[in-house]
C-alpha cells in the first residue's frame, strides 16, 4: 500500500488500513447474523446496496451473513467532487416487489444524512415491513438526521475519503484502503 495516491487534481495519504475495515465489518456482520437469525428461505432479508459506492462493503457482508437474503441494488447520487450537492438524483430506482420484506439498506457512508433520509422514504413508500441502515462509515461531525443508524461499522471525523468502494469523481473506488484528502 503506498503512502500517497494521487486522483484527478488531488492527493490523498492514507487513512484507514484495510484490514482494520475488514475487522469492523467482522464485527457489523456478527451483530446482523445474531438479528436477522430468524429470516427463512420463505422470508429472507433484502440487502439493498446503494450503488455504486457501497459494491465493495456488500460483497464482503455478503461473504460473512449467514442468514437467507436476496441481494438487490439501487442508485442514489448527491456529490459532485468532494461536496454533497444536497440534491437528490434517482439514477436506478428502487427494486420491485418489496412489500412486507425486512430491508437492510448497505450504505458506503453517512454524510449529510440526505441520501439516507430519501431511501428511507422510499423504502415506507414501497410498503416494506421494516428497514434499517447498515453504514460502513459514518461522519458523526456532519450527521443530524434523525433516522436511526442501526449498523455502524466506523465513525470518522468530517473529512473527505477514497478508496474501498467510495470515490472521488468516480477514481479510487479500486483503492484497497481508505485514504484521505491531504490538505
Ligand atoms: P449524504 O447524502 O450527504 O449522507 O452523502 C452520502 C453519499 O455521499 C455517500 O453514499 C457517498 O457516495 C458520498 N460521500 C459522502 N462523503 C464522502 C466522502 O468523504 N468521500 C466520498 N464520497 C462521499
Ligand atoms: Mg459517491
Amino acid at each position: 500500500m503506498d503512502s500517497k495516491v494521487t486522483l484527478h487534481d488531488k492527493t490523498f495519504k492514507l487513512f484507514i488500513p484495510n484490514k482494520d475495515i475488514e475487522k469492523a465489518i467482522d464485527a457489523v456482520a456478527e451483530r446482523l447474523n445474531a438479528d436477522y437469525a430468524d429470516a427463512t428461505d420463505q422470508d429472507p432479508v433484502v440487502l439493498l446496496c446503494t450503488l455504486n459506492g457501497a459494491i465493495i462493503f456488500a460483497a464482503e457482508l455478503l461473504k460473512r451473513l449467514n442468514f437467507p437474503l436476496i441481494l438487490k441494488a439501487c442508485k442514489l447520487s448527491s456529490y459532485q467532487g468532494t461536496q454533497s450537492t444536497g440534491y437528490i438524483k434517482t439514477e436506478v430506482p428502487l427494486p420491485a416487489h418489496l412489500e412486507g420484506r425486512r430491508v437492510i439498506i448497505v450504505e458506503d457512508i453517512v454524510d449529510t444524512g440526505n441520501t439516507i433520509v430519501v431511501m428511507k422514504d422510499l423504502l415506507q413508500a414501497a410498503k416494506v415491513r421494516d428497514s434499517k441502515v447498515c453504514t460502513l462509515l459514518v461522519k458523526p461531525e456532519v450527521y443530524k438526521k434523525d433516522v436511526k443508524l442501526d449498523y455502524v461499522a466506523m465513525e470518522i471525523p468530517n473529512r473527505f475519503i477514497v478508496g474501498f468502494g467510495l470515490d472521488y469523481d468516480e477514481l479510487g473506488r479500486n483503492i484497497k484502503d481508505v485514504y484521505v484528502l491531504d490538505e
